[in-house]
């Protein structure tokens, strides 16, 4: 939600901040802009800005056509929050004097108070954005030191903000700070970045440091210094980055999401690796930081997430009701955040987020932590500040996600969270048969996924039959269930057809009044335990004319008998299927997408990280 980079170093800044926005364009694609400092000398140092609305591509197109060249600067990739994603309220933005820059990533909550201060000490301000006036706000307190100005600023903005400022008159330095936005700081040789994202500066250093809310950072060649708000020195360590930046890379294939779908049977393996045992039938798990004995008395359990991660959340209940007999809630985080929650120190807090930064999943888990429940976070990205802030808790490790629509990060939650179930059940009495046939069906899983992305060219096939159609119900059961509400967000998030996801026995309270031959129904009917019950529910649509796609488990002759199309996905344990069933409606969406024409790795309206409420 929206990415920052900046550079401050020997080298001209343009080709990295350009490249630095290349990796952080999957936070927002509205528009994009840089703020650079030009000129060799106090005297003819100026700042210039050139921005443009829409994706990267015209702002490429705009440094082309008129180059700016220096050896620091800002850039920014937006995902409008105030003001329409136009050229205007694209990012950098100025003070009133036009010497500072500022790109933002985060809401000013106070800014129509800040806003009309400003107007009564004579600022005029030319956009609807938080952010103009966030930098006039800096512009107001300038006295000679950006680190001051920003600091003075930042001590009465409320709401949250990731920043990087410039100025031409406090040449070479950038100044960054952050209160529930991410930053990180990169350390060169000899120059420097800041960035929302390690994506952005890997390529130029693997050193990092990471701030905390409401801390800022100086940057210069020469060097950094981290501070609070108040100006206080805070000491950082520097941090090493261990993934590659190929992982970030298509490698080939057409789309993030294609990338990402097909690298799931490696990231399934890299999940459960080193973290089964298999004399004794147990889970291994380093870094959760809760012993055996805490996790003996936990009482219940309360799943936060949003999104994807809140149906992987979903699969992670009916595990842990199955195979660790604890009573389970799976919340959406931005309603828990806003209740009073009733939490307390036997409930187990797990907290699910692809990215560690989704505003509404960082501000429930403090709430839950606030009212005296251990919060573990199930995250990928690591350092993250979810990551960071919970008392413990295990990475999926599924290497960097660009593709918006999630799709490895899912089932890599689901994997984990069937490690993690396993640990919590063996605590709470579960025998070894169970555990045995869980850890088999875990270790299967990679191999089932490649015989079903084999296949793939057959969900495209279907895609072509179906993509026309404006609408899609997605009906599953028990560990189904969660998965139709997924194949249905996959749906609508990338090709924009309206698509629900529905118990399929609650189909006949509402939605069974749109079945007719123009409403395509995806039944996920797998052979486990609610089998034969949605075999009825497919029946009660076929007989009103609905078409039917089927995923069903391999050798189902019956179903072929019903579905109009069926794909076939391998036999497992009911706990896993999930992660079997949902790769054809992965597949199936993409192709859908792609047949309509959509941009698949960038959907309209959406980012991938979401760090504004
Ligand atoms: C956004 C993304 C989704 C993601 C959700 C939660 O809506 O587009 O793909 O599931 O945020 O993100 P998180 O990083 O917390 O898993």
């Amino acid at each position: 939600m929206c990415g920052i980079v900046g550079y401050t170093g020997p080298r001209d800044c343009l080709p990295i901040l350009i490249g630095g926005l290349e990796r952080l364009e999957y936070r927002g694609y509205d528009s994009a802009g840089v703020a650079v400092v030009t000129g060799d000398s106090p005297d003819d140092y100026s700042l210039e800005i050139r921005k443009e609305e829409g994706k990267l591509q015209g702002l490429k197109d705009l440094v082309e056509a008129q180059p700016v060249s220096g050896t620091f600067g800002i850039a920014h990739t937006r995902w409008a929050t105030h003001g329409a994603p136009n050229q205007i309220n694209a990012h950098p933005h100025t003070d009133e004097t036009d010497h500072i820059a500022l790109v933002h990533n985060g809401i000013i909550e106070n800014c129509d108070a800040l806003r009309e201060m400003l107007k009564t000490k004579g600022h005029t301000f030319h956009t609807e954005t938080d952010t103009e006036v966030l930098c006039h706000l800096v512009g107001e307190y300038w006295d000679g030191s950006l680190e001051k100005a920003v600091a003075a600023a930042l001590r009465i903005v409320e709401g949250a903000y990731g920043i990087a400022v410039i100025s031409d008159l406090d040449p070479g330095k950038i100044v960054g700070a952050r209160k529930g936005s991410p930053l990180v700081v990169g350390v060169g040789d000899g120059e420097y970045f800041v960035a929302s994202d390690v994506a952005a500066i890997l390529s130029h250093t693997n050193q990092v440091i990471y701030l905390a809310d409401e801390e800022m950072v100086v940057v210069t060649r020469r060097g950094f210094r981290t501070q609070t708000l108040n100006e206080i020195p805070i000491a950082k360590d520097v941090e090493e980055i261990t993934w590659e930046l190929s992982q970030a890379e298509k490698g080939g294939y057409e789309h993030f999401m294609l990338k990402e779908i097909f690298e799931q049977p490696r990231c399934i393996q890299n999940a459960i690796r080193g973290r089964l045992e298999d004399d004794g039938w147990r889970a291994h798990i380093g870094g959760l930081n809760i012993s055996d004995e805490e996790l003996a008395r936990v009482e219940r359990v309360v799943f936060l997430a949003c999104g994807t991660s809140w149906h992987a959340a979903m699969i992670g209940e009916y595990m842990i009701e199955e195979y660790c007999r604890l009573p389970v809630e799976v919340e959406y985080a931005s309603e828990f955040r806003y209740r009073d929650p009733v939490i307390d120190g036997k409930t187990l807090v797990l907290v699910i987020s692809q990215s560690g930064e989704t505003a509404d999943t960082l501000a429930a888990m403090r709430e839950a932590q606030r009212r005296g429940a251990m919060a573990l976070g199930i995250c990928n990205v690591v350092g993250s500040t979810i990551a960071r802030e919970a008392d413990g808790g295990m990475y999926i490790h599924a290497g960097p996600e660009i593709g918006v629509a999630s799709t490895k990060a899912f089932t890599s939650q689901v994997a984990t969270l069937a490690v993690l179930t396993l640990h919590l059940a063996r605590i709470h009495g579960l025998s070894d048969e169970p555990a045995r046939s869980l850890i088999h069906g875990l270790r299967r899983i990679p191999d089932q996924m490649e015989a079903i992305l084999a296949d793939a060219s057959h969900c495209r096939v279907v895609a072509e039959k179906y993509a026309h159609h404006a609408n899609c119900l997605y009906l599953g059961r028990g560990y189904n269930f969660p998965v139709a509400l997924e194949g249905a967000l996959k749906l609508k998030e990338i090709s924009y057809v309206h698509a629900e996801g529905y118990p399929a026995a609650e189909m006949k309270h509402g939605p069974i009044a749109l079945i007719d031959e123009n409403m395509p129904v995806v039944f996920i009917c797998t052979k486990d335990r609610a089998y034969d019950k949605i075999k009825s529910n497919m029946a009660e649509v076929k007989a009103r004319s609905g078409r039917i796609i089927a995923v069903a488990t391999e050798g189902d002759t019956h179903v072929e008998g019903i579905a109009d199309d069926v794909f076939y996905i391998p036999q497992t344990i009911d706990a896993l299927v999930p992660l079997l069933s949902v790769l054809p409606l992965q597949l199936y969406s993409y192709y859908v997408a792609v047949l309509r024409g959509c941009n698949v790795d960038q959907p309209r309206n959406l980012a991938k990280s979401v760090t504004v409420e």
